[in-house]
């Protein structure tokens, strides 16, 4: 039993908030604190009563290291969920420092002002956070997160030596928009206009946005087309995975939602440099997040399925083995469990997985980790508890 700080409430904090509330055995109190009091509140007041774990609510910016170092230490709770976004990491760590409790999240730090994100920076932590007698759990959402999970547990059971992983997640949901993220606009976007880049002998092979396209065909999906981009857990994965020879990470896309892309690029929307615009500065990008559709918004509209996964070739006794570990998720089952879309529901469960196992001990070591680091098996049995079943087909169709 133990407390825990939640920082953020928007698409992934809400759920991961409700699966916390769905076990309480596991945590008997939930800070919620973010930068809008308003929505944590109205998150409160529709778990109150549906549960046993004890809700408060609290207003923080966490750009504030000074206030939210404050606020921890004022809650005393046993671990930290950072859930806000990706440019608050470094603060929420220190903050985390500084107050002496351990930290999750679910997605690398990347600066504001410049669309690059490694692990460089939060890996730079690992002394202070040994020195500290504290654990930092890296990256637990699906992906990276479940992804490095599923790496870790076909290599204890079903590898000697896992030489290729291909990475696929599929998103076959349609919400009846033409063009409008799963998650939050800036960072989706950030990410998929990207150059793409993979792990190959020992180095980064990088290509140019959408470059490499392949058709895949998903179980329980059909096929779809899907496209090569950098993702953060290829890093942690090319260090932690011994014998690897190459790492990939494709996505699925829509035809309409590629088209608007484009054209949204080219006349520039999609920039983080600044413009003037009436007499004041604005950033494209930031600008174009507020016309979209909020993702929290999606779950009523979006039907179908998710299918992320992993395919694996390496040696099992000195023979050539290939295994596919994948999860699918139905957009509907997690709105009418939880409020919320697929996409936010695969990220919230994992984060409440990996905020138990740091809380209870079971993943706790002092350092900076990512998830692949730890024993996969209790992880993999809580993910069969907690709403995302994984699936084992050990004669998988391979990625050209
Ligand atoms: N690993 C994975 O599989 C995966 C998948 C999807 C997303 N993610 C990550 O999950 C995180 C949350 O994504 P999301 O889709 O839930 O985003 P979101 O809907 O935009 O929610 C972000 C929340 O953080 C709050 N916030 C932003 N800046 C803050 C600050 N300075 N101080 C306090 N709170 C702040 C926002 O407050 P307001 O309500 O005031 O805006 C909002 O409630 C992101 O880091 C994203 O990259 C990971």
């Amino acid at each position: 039993m133990g407390k825990i700080m939640i920082v953020g409430c928007g698409g992934v904090g809400s759920v991961a908030v409700h699966k916390c509330c769905q076990n309480s055995d596991a945590f008997s109190e939930v800070v919620i604190a973010s930068r809008t009091l308003s929505k944590c509140d109205a998150l409160k007041k529709k778990l109150e009563g549906t549960t046993k774990t004890k809700i408060t609510t609290a207003q923080v910016d966490a750009d504030d290291t000074a206030v939210l170092t404050e606020l921890i230490r004022r809650e005393k709770p046993d671990v930290l969920l950072n859930l806000a976004l990706p440019y608050q990491d470094l603060l929420i760590m220190e903050a985390c420092l500084a107050a002496g409790v351990h930290y999750i999240d679910t997605a690398n730090y990347e600066p504001e002002d410049t669309a690059k994100f490694e692990y460089k920076w939060q890996w730079e932590y690992r002394e202070r956070f040994e020195k500290a007698g504290l654990t930092a759990l890296l990256g637990c959402g699906f992906d990276p997160g479940v992804t490095g999970v599923f790496s870790a547990y076909a290599l204890k059971h079903y590898f000697d030596e896992i030489n290729y992983i291909d990475i696929l997640d599929c998103n076959a949901g349609d919400n009846g928009y033409p063009f409008a993220t799963n998650f939050n606009p800036e960072i989706n976007i950030r990410e998929v206009s990207a150059n793409g880049s993979y792990w190959e002998d020992g180095h980064w092979v990088e290509t140019k946005p959408m470059e490499i396209k392949r058709t895949y065909d998903f179980p329980e999906i059909g096929k779809k087309d899907m496209y090569l981009l950098h993702h953060e857990e290829i890093e942690s994965l090319a260090v932690n995975i011994p014998g690897i020879k190459r790492i990939r990470f494709f996505m699925t896309f829509s035809e309409s939602y590629l088209t608007h892309l484009k054209c949204l690029e080219d006349v520039g929307m999609t920039s983080i440099e600044p413009v003037m615009y009436g007499g004041q500065e604005i950033i494209p990008l930031q600008f174009l997040k507020t016309l979209l559709p909020d993702p929290a918004s999606l779950g009523p509209r979006t039907k179908g399925k998710t299918n992320i996964g992993c395919i694996f070739v390496g040696k099992k006794n000195g023979k050539e083995k290939k295994l596919y570990i994948y999860n699918t998720c139905d957009h509907q089952e997690c709105y009418k469990e939880v409020g919320s879309q697929a996409v936010a529901y695969t990220t919230g469960v994992p984060a409440m997985i990996g905020a138990m196992l740091v809380m209870n001990g079971t993943w706790r070591r002092p350092g900076v980790f990512n998830v692949e680091e730890f024993d996969p098996d209790p992880f993999m049995d809580a993910l069969n508890k907690w709403g995302l079943p994984w699936k084992i087909s050990e004669n998988p169709k391979l990625v050209d």
